[in-house]
């Protein structure tokens, strides 16, 4: 692969921000340049032999979730967390089925399950760790929370790096495209703690019968700005750097994985950025994990070649969508009054004059469980998981 490298980075405390970086060649002939970084491929594959990729799903086509799961790359693990409906009719036994035979066929490793199994509230419960339960014991709804099942899984196995792909992409070029972005960001990085962003070049929607390539959306253009203010007015310099804000595909290390707070809804993926601002920032108040702080955590932003295509699925209010991002910033320990009140205007036409933005739920660091246990509770008493082990090697 041929990537652009980051003319810029930006430094804020410990956390490195690299400007966007676009894909020049999927497949490269080993031509070095100054603007460019060539990874040849089995650099590539070395990474992808420690990485689960995670397909969060719910009540998703069953042929999106098909493709999705033949594009990403034999070497990986896929973990798929569906809270797909199970009455009426079962969608979660058809998902299971179409894994099976697709297991059947090329034999890569692949884990199943499902976000409402009762065990798998029990294996949280038993692990000390029940911000994600309801009442009921149960794991709550959420794309979050399934990602965060995912994760556990992926620890289980033992897995170094940790990607996201949603199920309801409907070009699964993109997808695999999406996991060789991830593992070049790792192949670049130099230190253990990171985490590979995604950008869309385009976001094609349909216009008047027309396919229009459209670049941002009110509610991305927003957060980034927002994000970019809160680096500009803590570090006293003007800065346009994260174009990610709100990036529903990326990927993490293990390690840092392992020590980030996350956020449900609208606010986990800026809530990434605000964690690591607050944390890790040159205003941290104290020093948290030393290790990541000695090693520095690094944040790349890939502009993918492929365009990003997916479900469109109505019902969604960009109201929520821009309270959800922007009340991550607004609570942030860096956000001052001019800050705070820059998002109050932008909130204006969704907000009363006397209303806040609403607090942030913050669910603590992973890490701490222990994840063996985790899934030896589920491997005894899940009737929803299925393991698929690769046979190949
Ligand atoms: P958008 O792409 O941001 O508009 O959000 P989507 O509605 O497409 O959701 C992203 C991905 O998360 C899709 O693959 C969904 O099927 C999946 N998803 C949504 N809600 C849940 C949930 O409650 N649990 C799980 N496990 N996945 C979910
Ligand atoms: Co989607």
């Amino acid at each position: 692969m041929l990537i652009e490298l980051p003319r810029q980075t930006e430094v804020f405390g410990s956390v490195k921000i690299h400007e966007l970086q676009r894909i020049l060649k999927l497949d490269s002939g080993g031509f070095e340049n100054p603007m460019a970084k060539d990874i040849p491929f089995d650099e590539l594959k070395d990474v992808l032999k420690r990485f689960a990729v995670i397909i969060p799903t719910k009540d998703e086509k069953i042929h999106l979730l098909d493709g999705v799961l033949r594009a990403i790359p034999f070497d990986c693990t896929v973990i798929v967390v569906s809270n797909s409906k199970r009455k009426e009719y079962d969608l979660y036994k058809m998902e299971k089925e179409a894994i099976a035979s697709l297991h059947e066929r090329v034999q890569q490793e692949i884990i199943v399950i499902h976000q409402k199994d009762p065990e798998l509230g029990l294996a949280f419960y038993d692990a000390g760790y029940d911000y994600l339960l309801s009442k009921n014991g149960l794991v709550r709804n959420g794309k979050a929370e399934g990602m965060m099942i995912g994760m556990l899984l992926a620890k289980s196995v033992g897995k170094d790096f940790i990607g996201f792909a949603d199920a309801d992409n409907y070009i699964p070029g993109s997808v695999r495209e999406y996991v060789l972005d991830y593992a070049a960001g790792f192949c670049m990085s130099e230190s253990p703690y990171s985490m590979v962003r995604l950008h869309w070049r385009y976001k094609p929607k349909v216009v008047e019968d027309k396919l229009y390539f459209k670049k941002w959306g009110r509610v991305s253009e927003a957060t980034n700005r927002y994000l970019n203010l809160l680096l500009s007015t803590n570090s006293g310099f003007e800065t346009g750097v994260v174009v990610t804000g709100n990036a529903g595909e990326h990927a993490m290390t293990t390690k840092l994985a392992d020590i980030m707070c996350y956020s449900p809804g609208y606010s986990v993926e800026p809530y990434h950025f605000v964690y690591l601002f607050d944390v890790f920032g040159h205003k941290a108040e104290k020093i948290a994990y030393p290790n990541a702080e000695a090693a520095g955590v690094e944040i790349f932003q890939i502009e993918t070649l492929n365009p990003h295509i997916h479900e469109e699925k109505g019902g969604k209010h960009i109201k929520n969508m821009l309270l959800g991002s922007l009340c991550t910033i607004y609570n942030s320990k860096l956000c001052n009054d001019y800050v705070r009140s820059k998002v109050l205007e932008e909130l204006g036409d969704i907000l009363d004059p006397w209303e806040k933005p609403p607090e942030v739920t913050v669910m603590p660091p992973i890490g701490g469980i222990d994840a063996d246990r985790f899934m030896n509770v589920l491997e005894r008493k899940s009737e929803t998981l299925e393991r698929y082990e690769e046979t190949r090697r």
